[in-house]
């Protein structure tokens, strides 16, 4: 049995996949069972960020699992409490209090449960409990019960209903519809800084600028997920910054690039003084939440490894400077089939125009099997966008090299 048939026969088929099969790595390449080359511009989707293979972070998890894999949180576990410190001094140098979980799914509903917490601790008028999380439309918050309610996504939720009530999607960077929406039951605004999974859809400054009034206007928490956007790919290590470099957020969730490939999730809850001179990490107290797994030694030992290469080789500049090159080299082209490339340092979406292209699967699913053939993994992002997102360790060699591999592949495509 190969594995497409192993796989089709006893694994859930979640996942439309392309037939692609690595089973090797080594920095920005992967490799099939027959020798195939690839360039990994999918990164497991915005997630090894050190590339694969023999490296620093294989030899942190090599050397921490010969020591000590798993505790539990009953117990003090020194790699926990180490990089907690890093993503609150060297990442956010934001002062707060991080949790640890496995994904950016559970990140985020740890960020619902906070905001619930919220509501509690600070009624409304009527001394009701507010509850409402407001988020927008394409957005992506991760596939558990919270997460598919906080998406702004039908496809999503399709056959799961009843939802997890409490949620309402709007048009992002909608400002006045933002303003006009607020409820007494609203208690917290929820978004990524630069929409991944949706199309790569970025924030306005204005409109980040415009939540935080509301939010302190109304009374409301302002929640980033930073899943696939934060820890430096965007060009910042708090990736909203590279859009309004001044705000403050009350509370923001991690996973994908934290671990290099390595399951963590995390959030970090800031230390606003919310109710009786009580900062609001204070809400998530003893017994409030918790995860067997959530920050054990192996998967912080990971993160700490990530984060340190991160900052020590400056890969947030380095993003920024391929981003420069990638969109100079794409703008050369004016190829009539891209529409525009969007989105900040090395988490880009590049728009097709779907009129360009054969019909059938959409734009981009058609396009992404077409590069994956010619040796490199861009996968799409809803039905006319494909991103680039090589791990942040990439060099300009192999930027060239895909880009090339992108341009003969469109050309071809579209003849
Ligand atoms: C912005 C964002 N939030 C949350 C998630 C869910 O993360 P996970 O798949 O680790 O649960 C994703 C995954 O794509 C994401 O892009």
């Amino acid at each position: 049995m190969t594995t497409a048939d192993k796989l089709a026969h006893y694994v859930l088929p979640t996942y439309a996949q392309f037939p692609v099969a690595p089973v090797r790595g080594e920095g920005t390449l992967l490799w099939d069972g027959d020798g195939k080359r690839y360039l990994d511009f999918c990164s497991g989707l915005a997630t090894c960020t050190l590339g694969h293979g023999e490296n620093s972070l294989s030899r942190a998890i090599a050397s921490q699992a010969g020591e000590l894999i798993h505790c539990c949180n009953l117990y003090q576990i020194d790699k926990q409490a180490d990089l907690a410190k890093c993503l609150v001094e060297e990442c956010l140098k934001l002062p707060g209090r991080v949790f640890f979980s496995n994904s950016g799914a559970e990140s985020n509903d740890g960020l619902i449960k906070l905001a619930r917490r919220f509501g509690h601790a600070r009624p409304d008028t009527e001394g009701r409990a507010r509850y409402e999380v407001i988020t927008f439309h394409r957005s992506f918050h991760g596939r558990t019960l919270g997460g598919i309610a906080a998406t702004g996504q039908d496809k999503v939720k399709e056959g799961f209903d009843p939802l997890l009530p409490g949620f309402r999607h709007l048009e992002l960077n909608d400002l006045d519809s933002l303003a006009s929406s607020i409820q007494p039951e609203t208690c917290a605004i929820l978004l990524e800084p630069i929409q991944g999974e949706g199309g790569i859809h970025l924030a306005t400054g204005e409109f980040l600028q415009g939540i935080r009034e509301l939010c302190r206007e109304h009374d409301l928490l302002l929640l980033l997920d930073e899943v696939q956007c934060g820890l430096g790919r965007t060009g910042e290590m708090a990736g909203w910054r590279t859009i309004e470099p001044g705000l403050v957020p009350d509370a923001v969730s991690w996973a994908k690039g934290l671990g290099g490939g390595f399951p963590i999730g995390a959030f970090w809850v800031s230390e606003r003084i919310v109710a009786d001179d009580k900062p609001l990490f204070d809400l998530m107290g003893t017994g409030s939440h918790g995860s067997t797994f959530g920050g054990n030694p192996l998967a912080c030992t990971a993160g700490l490894t990530v984060l340190r290469e991160v900052l020590d080789q400056e890969l947030p500049q380095r993003a920024l400077e391929h981003e420069k090159n990638i969109r100079e080299t794409i703008a050369d082209w004016h190829h009539p089939a891209i529409t525009e490339v969007r989105g900040k340092g090395l988490l880009l979406g590049v728009g097709l125009n779907p009129g360009a292209l054969p019909e059938g699967d959409g734009a981009s699913i058609h396009l992404s099997r077409e590069l994956a053939t010619a040796g490199l993994l861009s996968p799409p992002a809803g039905p006319d966008t494909v991103r680039l997102m090589p791990p942040l360790t990439v060099s300009t060699a192999e930027i060239n090299e895909a880009l090339e591999i992108f341009r003969q592949t469109l050309t071809r495509v579209c003849a």
